[in-house]
């Protein structure tokens, strides 16, 4: 089934009470190991890789590359660009074959990130891919202090109007990285961001968010979750220095990924609605 615009898998689930997960790869085999376990969980999928990870190894073979893994499977599948912190970045992707992008402008003052964002919306829209926006900030260690900023149902009404993105990443209490915020998910803001927002919305941060408060989430208007470093730790924890060969890491490490994978898929509700 050809590579889809995460569109209409993130309107589905918005309007079905379940989250369409969003896995970041950093690797072929990692891609592969979440699509097999899509497969078997009967997922809607969104695969997402950050152009970071695209700047060290490659952006035009590693891109085609995931094109076609992802263009291979029997499943409604979005090729996804993370964290676009530039617009040429998010281009770049659209460029690249990628059938969704994020523009990520959360560090800039919110007018210019409404700009940006919605210049890229623009063009995404003209290249049939969807595209995700950041309003308020979803904070990760190692970066300047100040920048974590909770996002308000005022900036997100304004925000989503001002853009036209699909689907809004909005700031609600969890951070990049392994753990949630110190206070958890702050259900309230997102149930009055979900209230006047006139798009589904975003989870970043999504792993180590104990499990009630994932669900809780889910219910008030997020649709897609994004889960990066569980899926790391997966990987790195089954990588064995004793092992014979590199086959066999990766083996162990892609069987590791697969199970993670199957978590998240029963966590935000998507197994069995593809
Ligand atoms: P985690 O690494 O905390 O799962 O966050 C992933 C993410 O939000 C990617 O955009």
């Amino acid at each position: 089934m050809p590579c889809q615009s995460a569109a209409a898998m993130v309107r589905a689930a918005f309007a079905g009470g379940y989250a369409v997960p969003a896995l970041d790869i950093e690797t072929c085999d990692m891609a592969e190991a979440v699509l097999a376990a899509a497969e078997r969980a009967r997922t809607p999928l969104i695969v997402q890789i950050t152009p970071r990870t695209l700047d060290r190894l490659g952006w035009r073979w590693l891109s085609r590359h995931l094109r076609d893994l992802c263009d291979a499977a029997p499943l409604p599948v979005a090729l996804h660009l993370d964290h676009a912190t530039s617009v040429e970045a998010a281009l770049r992707g659209l460029d690249h074959g990628f059938t969704s992008v994020m523009y990520d402008g959360s560090h800039l003052p919110p007018d210019e990130n409404a700009r940006n964002t919605a210049a890229v919306a623009e063009a995404a829209r003209r290249a049939g891919a969807s595209v995700e926006g950041e309003i308020g900030h979803v904070g990760r260690d190692g970066e300047p202090p100040g920048l974590d900023h909770l996002t308000t149902a005022d900036e997100a009404r304004a925000f989503a109007a001002a853009t036209g993105v699909d689907f809004l990443a909005v700031a609600v209490g969890t951070r990049h990285g392994h753990s949630p915020g110190p206070g958890g998910i702050d259900l309230r803001r997102l149930e009055e961001i979900r209230d006047v927002a006139s798009v589904p919305l975003v989870l970043h941060g999504g792993s180590g968010v104990p499990d009630a408060q994932l669900r809780a989430a889910i219910a008030r208007g997020i649709a897609k979750v994004n889960v990066g470093t569980a899926l790391n730790r997966a990987y790195m924890g089954a990588v064995d220095a004793a092992a014979p060969a590199p086959r066999d890491v990766v083996e162990r490490a892609m069987a590791a990924v697969g199970a993670e994978a199957e978590r998240v898929f029963a966590l935000t509700g998507s197994a069995g609605a593809a």
